[in-house]
């Protein structure tokens, strides 16, 4: 770990298995700068949290319903994100669209991932969506976050392919195992490697 590790900090709404999968990697030192420092969930009852209690790492759980606005809401998790000095947001299964006031603050600085190889099947249910349309390929796309929904500057995708006889679960499962890579790749290179956005591309020296 180099003197000045990068803050994260993860948002999560239920199962956390790609939180799960940035902790060990983690601890496993995957990560040359980036730690991971504490964990926010909008569901108290996400199984998330205990994933990152039983890593040690802070957590907190706010429900939106009891602030008179999204602003208000987003405002109350800006103050505990600020408290742990964090500077990357990851979304790891966060099922709300991020409100100006998160992309105010952290502006290119919001990594969502997404079970589909974007900008094809953005939104819910994405697994079901490319098997409906047919697709041989789909797979997994970080992306920063932006006004859009699943829509900002990418900056990681794997390939997966579609099988004959595949159903959301199966599906879901293949494209899942390649998430938990491919979350850690894209936390190393943008606390890693130098980038830049020309575009909407990410470049990365
Ligand atoms: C993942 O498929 C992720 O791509 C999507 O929501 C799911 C979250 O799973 N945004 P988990 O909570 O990380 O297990």
């Amino acid at each position: 770990m180099s003197a000045s590790p990068v803050h994260l900090g993860v948002l999560v709404s239920g199962r956390g298995s790609n939180l799960e999968a940035l902790l060990s990697a983690e601890r496993a030192g995957a990560f040359d700068r980036a730690r991971i420092v504490c964990v926010f969930s909008d569901a108290p009852e996400a199984r998330g949290l205990d994933v990152a209690r039983n890593f040690r790492v802070a957590a907190y759980a706010f429900r939106p319903r009891d602030y008179p606005s999204k602003a208000d809401y987003e405002k109350a998790v800006i103050s505990i994100l600020e408290s742990h000095a964090v500077e990357y947001l990851m979304l790891a299964g966060y099922m709300r669209i991020v409100g100006a006031a998160l992309l105010a603050r952290y502006p290119l600085r919001i990594l969502n991932i997404h079970p589909s190889l974007l900008p094809s099947f953005p939104g819910l249910h994405a697994q079901r969506q490319a098997l409906e349309h047919g697709a041989r390929f789909s797979g997994c796309t970080v992306h920063f976050a932006d006004a859009g929904v699943d829509a900002g500057p990418i900056i990681a995708q794997r390939v997966v392919p579609v099988l004959p006889g595949d159903t959301e679960d199966t599906l879901s499962a293949r494209i899942l195992e390649q998430e938990h890579q491919l979350f850690t790749e894209a936390v190393k290179l943008v606390t890693e490697r130098p980038w830049e956005i020309h575009g909407r591309t990410v470049m990365f020296s």
